[in-house]
């Protein structure tokens, strides 16, 4: 049965929520399979706007069944705020948000220990600071991770936590250095008594969503598929170690939701018309802005601000190079060019097309974080546009630059450009 999925090609806030919505009533379930609280969108409904992280983006659309799969990492007071979030707006989710009891419960032992481990400068990785990777590593790990299912059986739950948070708490001790004075230990029966707490509120929407899910394609429903963060953080293809601890390539579909990925027969690519990062890591084309002050305008004008963190990203140049990789990985059929909008007005558009490395050209992508900071952008210019273009409903609309600017995108990518997104407005959009 068809099922789309919906996938970043750079590194994450590309405005997919924009693209999900534009796909407007063509499915039936929307389905999270990676990530948590670590993603963040702003969805606007009647003038309200709902700030959302671990819900999908689709999840205000009236008739629409809302999936978290088992491949998330989910932090319950989040999960219920947002419910509750959604409700004060007039949106009633009971009977139509399902989570998944198999998905990975985050506790706040996990947040702890990422605070202590992201801030020693050594190792940073530049996290979210939601508990993403030390919930995923005790997932992995096997002894410590305790799943949304087994929040719902209290004498269990209490026994899981009677063994984990003694563990964790010498565990924190031990790499607390310098921050011993700020530890607090936790005590197992309290955080028992406050998950409990949740897990009553929680238990309606928790289910096996990979048979809801298997069973909704039996029936002929329309799926679609949000990757949460971007594919250069997917913890095995990206910028390693400068990555999310999860999939976030449609390859983690089948792992994540429970399903197999071949339901997918369209996969939507999404690029930003520049590039963004947070955190650390290489990003050969980023605008340090040493000199002209093209990163901080594109910043200002396309509000390069963190949804979870508020943490100012980094932007620059457009990287085809590293867009082709991305693009193959994830079996793109098409991408969609958003925030073209914010690069009026420069007189002069850079496109990386290769990178360098000692001298040396190289067109593919290199395979770590380490190699990656070496690799210095080899750029092609094209003259870019003046005119304001929020008002452009047709290709033909556009001013010639703009045209060019992503025609050459479609070019050095290899696939056909399907949306061209001149603003935040759903009207303000380009069917390509
Ligand atoms: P974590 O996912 O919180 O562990 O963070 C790992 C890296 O992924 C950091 O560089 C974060 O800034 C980045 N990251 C995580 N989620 C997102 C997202 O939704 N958008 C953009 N970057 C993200």
């Amino acid at each position: 049965m068809p099922a789309t999925c919906v996938v970043g090609l750079q590194w994450g806030d590309e405005a997919k929520g924009k693209i999900v919505d534009l796909l407007g009533d063509g499915f039936d379930l929307v389905v999270r399979y990676n990530g948590g609280a670590n993603a963040g969108h702003t969805v606007v409904v009647n003038g309200k706007a709902f700030k959302l992280s671990l819900l999908p983006t689709g999840v205000i659309r009236p008739n629409v069944t809302s999936v978290i799969g088992n491949g998330v990492v989910v932090y319950p007071p989040r999960f219920l705020e947002e419910v509750d979030q959604l409700a004060r707006g007039g949106i009633d989710v009971s009977g139509s948000l399902f989570v998944s009891d198999h998905a990975h419960v985050i506790f706040p032992y996990h947040m702890e220990e990422e605070r202590l481990l992201e801030s020693g400068g050594e190792g940073k990785i530049g996290t979210t600071g939601r508990g993403i990777g030390p919930c995923y590593q005790d997932k992995v790990g096997r002894r410590f991770g305790i799943r949304v299912g087994e929040l719902l059986r209290p004498d269990h739950l209490r026994e899981r936590l009677k063994f984990v948070v003694p563990f964790k708490n010498r565990l924190m001790a031990a790499f607390a250095n310098g921050h011993a004075a700020t530890l607090k230990p936790f005590d197992p029966e309290a955080v028992a008594t406050e998950y409990l707490g949740y897990a009553e509120r929680m238990r309606p929407f928790v289910t096996d969503t990979s048979r809801l899910l298997q069973d909704s394609l039996a029936a002929g429903k329309r799926l679609i598929f949000e990757a949460a963060q971007g594919s250069l953080l997917d913890v095995d293809h990206g910028t390693y170690p400068y990555v999310t601890s999860s999939s976030s390539l449609p390859s983690g579909i089948w792992g994540g939701a429970g399903v197999p990925s071949r339901c997918v027969q369209r996969i939507i690519g999404v690029v930003k018309a520049y590039t963004s990062r947070v955190g650390q890591g290489p990003f050969p084309t980023e605008l340090d802005d040493g000199s002209d002050g093209t990163g901080e305008r594109i910043r200002r004008i396309g509000r390069e601000y963190g949804t979870v963190t508020g943490r100012p990203r980094r932007v620059g140049w457009f990287d085809a190079v590293a867009v082709r990789y991305t693009a193959a990985l994830s079996g793109a059929d098409e991408i969609t060019v958003m925030l073209l909008d914010v690069l009026s007005g420069l007189p002069e558009l850079k496109l990386c097309t290769a990178y360098e490395i000692d001298g040396e050209r190289h067109t593919h992508f290199p395979s770590d974080a380490y190699q990656l900071e070496k690799c210095k952008p080899v750029y092609e210019s094209i003259s870019g546009w003046s005119e304001d273009i929020t008002k452009a409903r047709k290709l033909t609309d556009l001013p010639a630059g703009a045209r060019r600017y992503v025609e050459r995108i479609s070019e050095l990518v290899g696939l056909k450009v399907s949306v061209v997104s001149v603003g935040p407005d759903r009207e303000q959009t380009i069917l390509a």
